[in-house]
């Protein structure tokens, strides 16, 4: 039997490829498809109808659908969008319903391999979840790093493979709270160390810890371990080369890191003090042509996502300012909402522990809110 499934990276595909006999048609109800969706979809809210069983209702929505395209079902999960599409071929529509849903769409990676004097920096742009995660790469030796790695470890595995890289340790500059990390199941799958602030993490499980470290080598390329507090206690930026500065959720392109996550109210002012020391400490000592690998975005239509300090200084207001209060006050004063489960994230990152991929994917549904505004 036919499915009448089509999968996110069809679904992404189709959108690249600038095809327009299709139209993506977002089921879920007003305020979650505000929230977050796929650029270009329409909402047609059925979602709430569908659970009640008004069909007169949902076939008089559908209906106002155009007949002469093909029509993608999208909801949250993927079940009542095969409800919706099933009901579309009934009125004679060509009508399919995207796999898994939005919680399917956070799978898409979008890859960028940025060329420097004697090393790569790979970035893999999580499109859905707005998550950044690199491969840094020596090109004389092909000796890799995978920093940040998310749950769907395949796609550093299948891109070191492509590209004859060797992949030789694992980091990530922190514990993040809105995703969960690859890199300890990657760690064990590859034998390789996995490297984090000690502080960042329990000390429940095996890895190698940062905080005391100061450079670590791929080669004749070498990774600068920085300590950069302030959207956590222990995040750490990694400086390739004096040239790339993979810096974590200390800078991201539309505002430096939220301080407030898994903090009291007290806790997220001095968070915001800290941040404010660190890129008052940090920015000097660095050229303006520095060039800065965030680990999330939001909203930034930049490809890849990356700025030089210089255009990074024009984007992001706080980057200038120079009184500590002016600054405290702009990052705490409209700080987004908490993504959803960031608490349960958090303490399966900090215990080193991987939870069933399936379970994993359904509690990062959700847009990126890692920035402070
Ligand atoms: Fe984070």
């Amino acid at each position: 039997m036919e499915n009448f499934l089509i999968s996110p990276k069809e679904v992404k595909e189709r959108i690249y490829s600038a095809e327009n006999g299709y139209l993506l048609a977002d089921i879920r109800e007003e305020n979650e498809f505000a929230d977050w969706n796929i650029k270009g979809s329409t909402n047609i809210p059925i979602n709430t109808l569908i659970s009640e069983g008004n069909y007169t209702a949902i076939r008089e929505k559908l209906t106002t659908l155009p007949k002469d395209k093909l029509i993608i079902t999208i909801c949250a999960r993927g079940i009542n969008s095969q409800v919706a599409a099933s009901i579309l071929r009934e009125e004679g529509y060509d009508a399919l319903s995207m796999e898994k849903g939005m919680k399917g769409w956070n799978e898409n990676f979008d890859i960028y391999k940025i060329d420097f004097e004697g090393f790569y920096i790979v970035q893999f742009v999580r499109i859905g979840k707005g998550c950044l995660s690199y491969i840094i790469c020596d090109k004389a030796t092909s000796k890799a790093a995978i920093i940040e790695p998310a749950v769907f470890i395949d796609e550093y595995e299948d891109y070191l493979r492509a590209n004859s890289m060797h992949a030789e340790y694992i980091i990530d500059t922190h514990a993040h709270a809105d995703h969960f990390s690859g890199g300890m199941e990657l760690a064990k799958k590859l034998n390789l160390p996995y490297y984090v602030n000690d502080i960042e993490v329990d000390k429940v499980f095996s890895f190698k810890s940062l905080k005391d470290i100061e450079v670590l080598s791929l080669g004749e390329t070498k990774i600068k371990l920085l300590s950069t507090p302030g959207h956590t206690d222990g995040s750490m930026s990694l400086f390739v080369n004096d040239t790339a500065l993979l810096c974590g959720d200390l800078l991201l392109l539309e505002s430096p890191g939220r301080p407030d996550l898994a903090r009291t109210k007290n806790e997220t002012v001095k968070g915001a003090g800290i941040l404010f020391d660190t890129i008052r400490k940090l920015l000097p000592s660095l050229k303006d042509d520095t060039r800065i690998f965030p680990s999330h975005f939001t909203k930034t239509l930049i490809r890849p996502v990356t700025l030089t300090l210089s255009e990074l200084k024009t984007e992001s207001k706080p980057l200038t300012m120079t009184d500590k209060d002016e600054f405290i006050d702009y990052i705490t004063s409209s700080i987004p909402m908490t993504p959803p489960n960031y608490e349960t994230i958090k303490k399966f990152n900090k215990a080193g522990v991987m939870i069933p991929l399936d379970y994993a994917e359904d509690l990062e549904i959700g847009p990126n809110r890692c920035a402070a505004r």
